[in-house]
């Protein structure tokens, strides 16, 4: 069993190279209105509300003078850089994933009808396939230049969705905003899970549901940030909890379990490509945590790091090609 990871490793410890853009754009995104945390008693919430411990967010200087909220709390604003740097090309990564983002949908059964809010919603395929099948979707994510690129993607494919720039661990929405709110291999990157679980419960309406992909603690996408591993920076003290515990129904049902009667399914979708160079180049452009990394690397590391990377994917080859299994928690939430 590999040894508990944390995208937060790669994420806190990063140079903050490129942050001050990214942070300029969210800042001038818009004002927010923080959300009203003490309309709802819905069953569950004050105690969601309660651990998930004190919210940071507070006013920030603005770029002309008046004041302002960020969309990003400051705690989150590396993470928001490094996932950011991915990109328009971050839509390859989600391409990969497509028929797991498929499984999801589908058990949540999309329609028109339904508001639905993708959370951690990257370059918003999700928000797409479920505005494809006539929701009405927000998306939101930290990461403002995905954002730029989900609208682009959208408008392209002529679909009507609403994107921004936000914080899972705080959202603008009102309590009980959505009919649904969906997150594929999303909000388990969040850093602080506790914050988000009170969020998802709070967003959603009584009677709503929730839909969740995360990816398992022993799993390959697990295996392949235990290879990056050794090239990121030392972790903080205390390491924030590992995002792949979202990938245990166990931890879901303690984040979740209080505010929606859950039901869980796994899945596996497989990474397809013609070898294990073709999966670093895809990598190393379009996902933020291996381009951030690869980009701090001097000359001889980031080519070190390029092998192992190459390699680790090559185990999975066959004559075709690069097969790598990679599977997934599925969890559905219906909103008590
Ligand atoms: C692996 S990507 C998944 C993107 C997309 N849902 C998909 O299916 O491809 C993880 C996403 O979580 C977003 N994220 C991480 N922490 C977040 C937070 N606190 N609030 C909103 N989004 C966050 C990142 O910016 C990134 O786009």
């Amino acid at each position: 069993m590999p040894a508990q990871l944390n995208v937060s490793d790669i994420i806190s410890n990063n140079i903050l190279l490129l942050i001050s853009t990214h942070v300029r754009r969210a800042l001038s995104c818009r004002t927010l209105r923080l959300a009203g945390l003490g309309a709802t008693n819905a069953p569950g919430l004050a105690k969601m509300r309660a651990e998930r411990g004190p919210q940071v967010v507070g006013p920030r200087p603005s770029m002309g003078g008046t004041t302002v909220a960020s969309a990003i709390q400051p705690h989150n604003e590396r993470a928001a850089a490094t996932w950011g740097a991915g990109g328009a090309d971050y839509d390859g990564i989600s391409r990969t994933i497509a028929d797991s983002i498929d499984h999801c949908v589908l058990r949540l059964g999309l329609g028109p009808g339904d508001r639905v809010l993708d959370l951690a919603t990257g370059t918003g395929w999700t928000a797409r396939v479920a505005a494809a099948r006539g929701a009405k979707v927000v998306g939101v994510d930290i990461g403002a230049d995905l954002i730029e690129a989900a609208k682009d993607q959208a408008r392209q494919a002529g679909l009507e969705i609403e994107f921004e720039v936000g914080d899972a661990e705080q959202l603008r929405f009102e309590d009980g905003s959505f009919d649904v709110v969906v997150s594929t291999c999303g909000v388990m990157f969040a850093s602080n899970p506790k914050a988000v679980a009170a969020e998802l419960a709070r967003v959603c309406k009584p009677g709503g549901r929730v839909g969740l992909t995360t990816w398992p603690p022993d799993g390959t996408l697990a295996q392949m940030f235990q290879v990056m591993r050794p090239y990121m920076p030392p972790p903080p003290s205390p390491a924030p909890p590992s995002p792949f515990e979202w990938g245990r129904r166990e931890r879901v049902q303690e984040l979740l379990g209080s505010a929606f009667d859950l039901k869980f399914e796994t899945g596996t979708t497989v990474l397809h490509e013609p070898d294990g160079e073709a999966v670093w180049r895809l990598f190393s452009t379009g996902y933020g945590p291996t381009k951030t990394i690869a980009g701090k690397l001097d000359p001889e590391r980031r080519e070190q790091l390029h092998r192992d990377f190459a390699k680790f994917h090559d185990q999975f080859r066959g004559e075709l090609g690069v097969a790598m299994p990679r599977e997934y928690l599925l969890t559905i939430g219906v909103r008590r």
